[in-house]
């Protein structure tokens, strides 16, 4: 019997676990904190959903298969379709704009690679039904305040911002059009940060591309600086329009103090077939690891499912890579296990009685309680409870007929007797201190 999990998929052993916990109520917190709502869909989805919808790369890596009632289903690869889905259905009686967040897992079948599994639990925040720069900028800053959240900087990471009706409308004058031509440039040109310029080059000519144009194309997005561009595209009204667009982008952006966050880069036109405008991903600055997050807007998604037009943009953030950088960064905080605030010390098998209803009464105050499920010697019973209690309450033969117990404290070796009414007090006070030593980032 093979014991270990699929090739690519997780098992989470309380240490992961906790991390992955950590994962999750940051990025809740996050998005409270911008006012957005949690929702969720089903795992499992019509593959069409995705043939139609998310383009050739995601459709091969679809798990998909017959269920038992005839449908074509998938396992779900990403959340977008999901919520375009549900928002077509019934997004016309929601007050807009809809702020949604979800931490779905997804699944894609990909070749094994760093930073990349077959499943992954992903961030995804999103905005509809709101076609100004504004949420735009809203949504970016959400990515870079979840970012900092985790204690990451300007320093370790930044998001390149693009526009995918800049790069049609630099692609029509450099007399590259036509939508299929479009369609496979943009797939050639976010392989860039993956594969050399010259593999890229030679997939664009490929493609139908002429060697000079190709050339051109190439030169013009390897150059960051806007203000290049404006010079360059001057004459073309839809091109123009659009920088004055991003430029109104990275004035709001500056507007919040998070401008040494965000560069433009015109590679970045994402791998995903739906979007519409202003595109983007997060990056390591180390340049090693693959994206932390990316997204844009899809305007036309839900209308091309068949609901009311309605804009949408979002993003969504991996745990894979943003644990690796954590890793890399020493950033994981250095308690994260919320293990027995008490342990129950049994020193005579006869007292079971009371130690049962002291731990009720303890867990029933909302302290994490925690004592031996068999008769133990009380030395093997401290050993368990140094392991993760802070404290140690012992019920022993000569006080508890008393109203007494002992209260240890484990980290400090401390003990004390005390009443066994003024047990909650003291582990109130102990939880606050504890609190209080606690690293930033625990919760
Ligand atoms: P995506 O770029 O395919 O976008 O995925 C977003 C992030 O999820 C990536 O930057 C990466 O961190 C993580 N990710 C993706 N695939 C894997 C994998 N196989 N293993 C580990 N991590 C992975 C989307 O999925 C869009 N639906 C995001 C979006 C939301 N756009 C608008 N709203």
């Amino acid at each position: 019997m093979e014991l270990n999990p699929l090739p690519g998929f997780r098992d989470f052993f309380p240490e992961r676990a906790a991390r992955r916990e950590y994962l999750f109520a940051r990025w809740r917190e996050s998005a409270r904190r911008f006012g957005f709502e949690p929702y969720d869909g089903p795992p499992l989805e019509l593959t069409d959903l995705y043939r139609r919808k998310s383009g050739e790369e995601i459709v091969a890596q679809l798990y998909c298969f017959e269920d038992k009632g005839g449908r074509a289903i998938a396992l779900r690869p990403e959340m977008t379709p999901t919520l375009a889905r549900m928002i077509a259905a019934q997004g016309a009686s929601l007050p807009k704009p809809i702020k949604w967040f979800s931490i779905p897992q997804l699944f894609r079948y990909e070749r094994q690679q760093r930073g990349r599994l077959r499943e992954h639990f992903q961030f995804n925040c999103d905005i509809l039904g709101e076609s100004s720069v504004e949420a735009d900028v809203e949504l970016t800053a959400l990515l870079i305040e979840t970012l900092i959240s985790f204690g990451l900087t300007a320093e370790d990471f930044s998001v390149r911002v693009s526009d995918r009706r800049l790069l049609s409308a630099a692609l029509e004058a450099l007399g590259i059009s036509g939508g299929e031509a479009r369609g496979r440039v943009f797939a050639a040109v976010d392989k860039l940060s993956r594969e050399p310029r010259e593999k890229v080059r030679e997939r664009l000519r490929e493609s139908g591309i002429e060697e000079k144009a190709a050339d051109d194309l190439l030169d013009l997005i390897g150059s960051r600086d806007l203000a290049q561009f404006a010079a360059r595209f001057e004459t073309v009204p839809e091109a123009s329009e659009r920088i004055l667009l991003l430029q109104r982008f990275m004035g709001l952006i500056e507007c919040m103090g998070l401008r040494g966050f965000v560069e433009f880069d015109p590679t970045i036109v994402r791998g995903l077939a739906y979007y519409t405008g202003i595109v983007f991903e997060a990056f390591d600055r180390k340049g090693a690891l693959r994206a932390i997050s990316g997204g844009g807007r899809y305007d036309d998604l839900l209308e091309n499912l068949g609901g009311a037009p309605l804009p949408a943009l979002g993003f969504g953030m991996g745990d894979v890579v943003l644990s690796e950088m954590l890793t890399e960064r020493n950033l994981w905080p250095a308690r994260l296990d919320d293990g027995p605030e008490v342990y129950l010390v049994l020193v005579s098998e006869t007292l079971r009685p009371a130690l049962l209803a002291l731990g009720r009464r303890l867990r029933q105050a909302g302290f994490r309680v925690d004592y031996p499920l068999a008769s133990s010697a009380v030395g093997k019973q401290f050993r368990a409870a140094s392991q993760r209690a802070t404290a140690a309450v012992v019920i022993g033969p000569d006080e508890w007929p008393r109203g007494l117990v002992k209260i240890k404290f484990l980290a400090a070796r401390e003990e004390k007797t005390i009443h066994i009414s003024e047990i909650e007090t003291e582990l109130h006070a102990l939880r606050l201190r504890r609190a209080q030593a606690k690293p930033r980032g625990t919760s």
